[in-house]
C-alpha cells in the first residue's frame, strides 16, 4: 500500500485488514518506520516489533531496520550474528549503507509472508499488507532488493535480494495498491506512479481514491439551489445553500478527477466515501472496510468513460 503523505494510506492498509480478517484469512498489517497507529485505533499499548494479535485473525507489527537487522543476524548468523549485530562499529556501517534500512524492512515484510517462517514458533499469514511511506519512497522500498542484487552479484545478500525482487514482482503473490485522494495534482502524481512501477516492470493492481464527497444533487435540483440563492432573503438560508452548492462543486470536480483516473489507467480503482467523523474510530474503520469490499468486488470499470 503506498501513496502520498495523508492520503488514508494507515486507514485503507486497517480497513483492509478488517476485510482480510472478516474473509477468515489470518492477516497482519506491517507498518514501517515506527507508526504504531494501527496499534492506537484499537487502543493496544504500542509494541515494538512484535506481531500482535488486535481482533481475531488480525494482526499487526511495527518494523524498524534495527530490530530486522538483529532479527536477520540472529537467524542466519546465530549467535556470533548476534555479538556482529551489537557493534556499534558494524552497526553503524551497516545503517550508514545507502538503502540498507530498506532492505532490511523489505527483507521482514517479505519473511513475514513465508509460508514458512524463519521467525521460531511463527505461524504463516494468509495476508500481509503493507503500510509503506509516501510514494517516491515507496518505489525506493520496492526497487532496493533488486538494487542490492545487482551490486551484490554473488554471495548471501545477491542471493536474497534476487529472492525478494522476484517476490515483490510476481503478481501472484504481491500486489501494488495506491491510495489517493481525487485531486488533480494528486491524480497526476498516480498517473507518474504507475509510469514509475512500470519501468521497474512492477504493475499498479489496483488505486484506492478515498474520501470521495457524495454527488447529493441533480443538475435540476442545482438550478433550483441557484434559483433559491438569487431569492433568498435570510443570510441563514443563503449560507445554507451556498454551502450545498459548494459541497456539490467540489464533489463534480472530484468526479471529473476520478474519470481522468480511469481513462489513464488500467489499474483496478475503487472509491471509497470522505466520513464525517474525527478521528476515525472502529466503527468508521468497519465502514470503510465495507466500501472497500463493495468497491473491490465491482466489476472492473478500468477505461470507463464517466461522464
Ligand atoms: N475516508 C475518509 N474520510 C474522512 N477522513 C479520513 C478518511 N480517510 C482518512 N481520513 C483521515 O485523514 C487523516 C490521514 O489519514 P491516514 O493517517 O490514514 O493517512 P496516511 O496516508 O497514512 O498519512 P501518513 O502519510 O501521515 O502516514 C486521518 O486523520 C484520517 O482519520
Ligand atoms: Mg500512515
Amino acid at each position: 500500500m503506498t501513496g502520498k503523505g495523508g492520503v488514508g494510506k494507515s486507514t485503507v492498509a486497517i480497513a483492509l485488514g478488517l476485510l482480510g480478517a472478516r474473509s477468515g484469512l489470518r492477516t497482519i498489517v506491517v507498518e514501517l518506520a515506527n507508526q504504531e497507529r494501527v496499534q492506537k485505533t484499537f487502543e493496544h499499548q504500542a509494541e515494538h516489533f512484535r506481531e500482535v494479535e488486535l481482533a481475531p485473525g488480525l494482526f499487526t507489527i511495527s518494523i524498524d531496520p534495527q530490530h530486522s537487522m538483529d532479527e536477520y543476524l540472529r537467524i542466519r548468523v546465530g549467535p556470533i550474528g548476534h555479538a556482529i549485530g551489537s557493534s556499534r562499529l558494524f552497526q553503524a556501517f551497516a545503517m550508514a549503507t545507502p538503502g540498507m534500512r530498506e532492505l532490511l524492512s523489505i527483507g521482514k515484510v517479505w519473511e513475514l509472508a513465508q509460508l514458512q517462517r524463519k521467525t521460531r514458533g511463527a505461524a504463516p499469514y494468509d495476508l500481509v499488507i503493507v503500510d509503506a511511506p509516501a510514494t517516491g519512497h515507496g518505489v525506493g522500498i520496492l526497487r532496493t532488493p533488486r538494487t542490492f542484487a545487482e551490486i551484490a552479484r554473488v554471495g548471501p545478500i545477491a542471493h536474497q535480494g534476487r529472492q525478494i525482487a522476484a517476490t515483490i514482482a510476481d503478481p501472484s503473490f504481491t500486489a501494488i495498491v495506491a491510495v489517493a485522494l481525487p485531486e488533480e495534482m494528486p491524480v497526476n502524481e498516480i498517473l507518474t506512479l504507475a509510469d514509475a512501477l512500470d519501468r521497474e516492470g512492477l504493475e499498479l493492481e489496483h488505486v484506492i481514491v478515498n474520501a470521495v464527497y457524495p454527488a447529493r444533487f441533480s443538475e435540476e435540483q442545482v438550478g433550483e439551489l441557484d434559483a433559491a440563492l438569487a431569492r433568498s432573503e435570510s443570510s441563514l438560508g443563503s449560507t445554507a445553500v451556498r454551502a450545498a452548492l459548494s459541497e456539490h462543486l467540489r464533489s463534480d470536480t472530484q468526479r471529473e478527477q476520478i474519470a481522468r483516473l480511469r481513462s489513464g489507467l488500467e489499474s483496478g480503482i475503487a472509491e471509497l466515501p470522505f466520513l464525517f467523523a474525527d478521528p476515525l474510530g472502529r466503527p468508521e474503520l468497519e465502514q470503510v472496510a465495507d466500501a472497500l469490499a463493495a468497491g473491490l468486488n465491482e466489476p472492473d470499470r478500468a477505461g470507463e468513460v464517466v461522464t
